[in-house]
This record gives C-alpha cells, structure tokens and sequence, in this order.
C-alpha cells in the first residue's frame, strides 16, 4: 500500500524534477535537435524531451504508465507540432514494419523489462534507412569497482527506480539486435552519482540482413 503510494504518487514528480538535471538537458539538446519529420519516442516519461524537437511536425509519445504520462499533459497541449500518445510498451510496438524514420529512447532502456524484445521490435519498425537515437546511463564500461557496485545495487535501484537497471551494456545489446554505430559517445554526466553516471549518446542504424547471408 506505501509502496503503491510511492510509486504512483511520488515517483513520478521525482522522476519528473530528477530528469531535468542541468547535464541531462544539454543531451538532450544534442542528441534531439538533428531529427527532422515524423518520430516515435518510447518511455515519453514526462515530455521533457518537446523543447529540443526544433525540426519535428508529428511525435508518437510511447509511454506506458499513466501516473508518468500525467505530467506529460501540460507540456504536451503546449507543443508546438502534433503529439499523439500511444500507451503501450516498447515490448509491443504497434506500428507496420519498416514504417518509421526516427525512434528516441532518453533514458529509457534501462527500465524496460525486456530489453531484447524492445530492440527487436524497434528494429522490425524502423526503416532500412531510419535512425534510432539515444542517451542511457550504461554499465561502467572499464571499472570493475563501479561495474560491481552497479551489479550489488540494481536490486534496490529497481525498486526505488521503477525498474531501472543500473548494469546495462547497452552497446553489447544494441550490437546483437543488429544495429550499426552511426555516432557513438561515452561521457560522464555532470551532478548525477557516480553509479549512474557514464553515459552513452550514439545514433545507430539497421545492419542489411540480406547483405551479411
Ligand atoms: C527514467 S524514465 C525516462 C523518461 C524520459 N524518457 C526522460 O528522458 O525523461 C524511464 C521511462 O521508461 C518508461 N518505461 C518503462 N517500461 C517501459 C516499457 N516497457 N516500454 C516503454 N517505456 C517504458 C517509464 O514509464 C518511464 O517513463
């Protein structure tokens, strides 16, 4: 019963204050401001990502808990372009294949509970000639110390975080749903505690299938 409390009624407003840490928001600028046109992002979250679209008419807003999406709303009547939420899970993306030019992920692939479901079904979505862009919090790619403490800590990272998994190798996962590196870029984020800190913002395009057989 707390815990319900917890989540649903004070989870998100710390997501929601948490997510717009100064170091977070210059990414997000970074990686957003390129994409032009039609784009899907997943785990919406809060709609911090609407100010940095400068070149986009239409978002499929993908996020799945109403608590989070409620603090979207605001931001959302106020955009500038065309958002349409669609409350449904990465796992299950209900779109034709090969029908989109641009998926977004900030932040959200350490919370989905099937990672490898959510990549496949981003890759199945995606145009031969679409872009998935991201930023993650990833697995410490080179310290043991801080890969072990990010290992001993998820469990609870899980249960304060909303499923947040703070020892994800997302490049290794990204290489075995069969995505190339477009851009890729490690760094450590500004005010944001060490066992979350290393980043990595990359740009990854669809491997052709048929040109490796
Ligand atoms: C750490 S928050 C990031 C929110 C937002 N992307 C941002 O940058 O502020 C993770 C988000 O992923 C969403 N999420 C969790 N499981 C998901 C799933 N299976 N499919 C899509 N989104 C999911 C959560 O509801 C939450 O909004």
């Amino acid at each position: 019963m707390i815990y319900q409390f917890y989540q649903r009624r004070v989870f998100p407003h710390l997501l929601n204050q948490v997510m717009q840490t100064a170091s977070l928001m210059d990414k997000r600028r970074e990686l957003l401001l390129p994409i032009e046109g039609e784009v899907l992002e997943i785990g919406f979250g809060t709609g911090l990502n609407i100010p940095f679209y400068g070149n986009v008419d239409a978002l499929y807003a993908l996020e799945p808990n109403p608590d989070i999406y409620h603090l979207a709303v605001e931001r959302v009547q106020h955009a500038p372009f065309n958002i349409k939420h669609v409350q449904s899970s990465a796992e299950k993306l209900p779109f034709a294949d090969a029908s989109l030019d641009h998926i977004v992920s900030t932040w959200t692939l350490c919370s989905i509970p099937q990672l490898d479901q959510a990549l496949a079904e981003i890759y199945r979505v995606l145009k031969p000639t679409g872009t998935f862009h991201l930023v993650e919090h990833v697995k410490h790619p080179d310290s043991v110390k801080i890969q072990s403490l990010q290992t001993l800590l998820t469990p609870i990272q899980k249960r304060i975080g909303d499923g947040c998994h703070l020892n994800r190798d997302i490049e290794r996962s990204l290489a075995q749903a069969k995505f190339k590196f477009i851009e890729k870029q490690y760094f450590d984020a500004e005010g944001i505690p060490v066992i979350a800190q290393k980043m990595l913002l990359a740009r990854v395009q669809k491997i052709d299938l048929d040109q490796l057989s």
